[in-house]
């Protein structure tokens, strides 16, 4: 695990971008593996500052996002897929037929679940997979808990997740109590890791990274077991 610690958000998104521009360019078909939530926005506009400039080309792209709620309809403006237009997608020229994402609106979710890993598996695996991470130590949505699941299913939201999450909403009781999200095995099957924190909500979460334990109670720290993961953390997530 190699950790990179900046100043601030700004300096945060600008490596992570680096590092995502840099991917790209060497592998146009790249298959990405993309996160939503406040930590990949600053990521996410230096892609498409560079995108407007002829830096990176988009249209051989493929991506996966993380996960998405469950039930939602695309055109809510809660959904991760709205998120992702708005963010990013409806900025540059990636493909809509490339865009992957958990159907919130399917109304069998098992065979839906099935249905992305099977994606993901058909199109080789993730190349290049963005991380974020909730301050109880999720990433995508796997929480803390006796165990975790490997492939895509439909998880239940923590209570900490739904009250971080609820800053989004009008109040917490509006905030989706389920999502589905892709499982650690697809997660810790990507090629190469990037994992983003920022503020000192995550201080726990980056602290738990920094010894050798591996825990279903932390999801992050299974990041341990992939061999090849960037840690961006700024200084308030890191506290030194
Ligand atoms: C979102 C996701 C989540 C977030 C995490 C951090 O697709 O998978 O794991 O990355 O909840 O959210 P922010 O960035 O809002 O602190």
């Amino acid at each position: 695990m190699k950790f990179v610690i900046c100043d601030d958000y700004e300096q945060m998104s600008d490596f992570a971008a680096g590092i995502f521009m840099q991917q790209i360019r060497k592998k146009p078909d790249i298959r990405l593996g993309l996160a939503t939530g406040s930590s990949p926005i600053g990521l996410y506009s230096r892609l498409i500052a560079a995108y407007r400039r002829g830096e990176v080309d988009f249209s051989r792209v493929v991506t996966f996002n993380l996960d998405e709620y469950y039930p939602i309809a695309a055109e809510n403006m809660q959904s991760y897929i709205y998120f992702m237009k708005k963010q990013l997608f409806d900025h540059v020229n990636i493909r809509p037929e490339n865009i992957n994402i958990p159907d919130g609106s399917a109304s069998d979710y098992e065979a839906e679940c099935r249905r992305y890993d099977a994606k993901i598996e058909a199109c080789g695996g993730i190349d290049l997979q963005l991380l974020g991470c909730g301050r109880n130590g999720h990433i995508g949505f796997n929480e803390p808990g006796d165990f975790l699941h490997s492939s895509t299913h439909r998880t239940a939201l923590h209570e900490d997740t739904i009250k971080a999450n609820s800053r989004f909403f009008a109040s917490s009781s509006d905030v989706p109590t389920h999502a589905l999200t892709m499982g650690m095995g697809a997660i810790l099957k990507a090629k190469k890791i990037v994992l983003i924190m920022n503020g000192p909500a995550k201080r726990a979460a980056f602290e738990s990274l920094l010894d050798d334990r591996v825990s279903p109670q932390c999801p992050v720290t299974f990041l341990k077991l992939h061999r090849d993961v960037t840690v961006i953390a700024d200084l308030a997530a890191a506290g030194r």
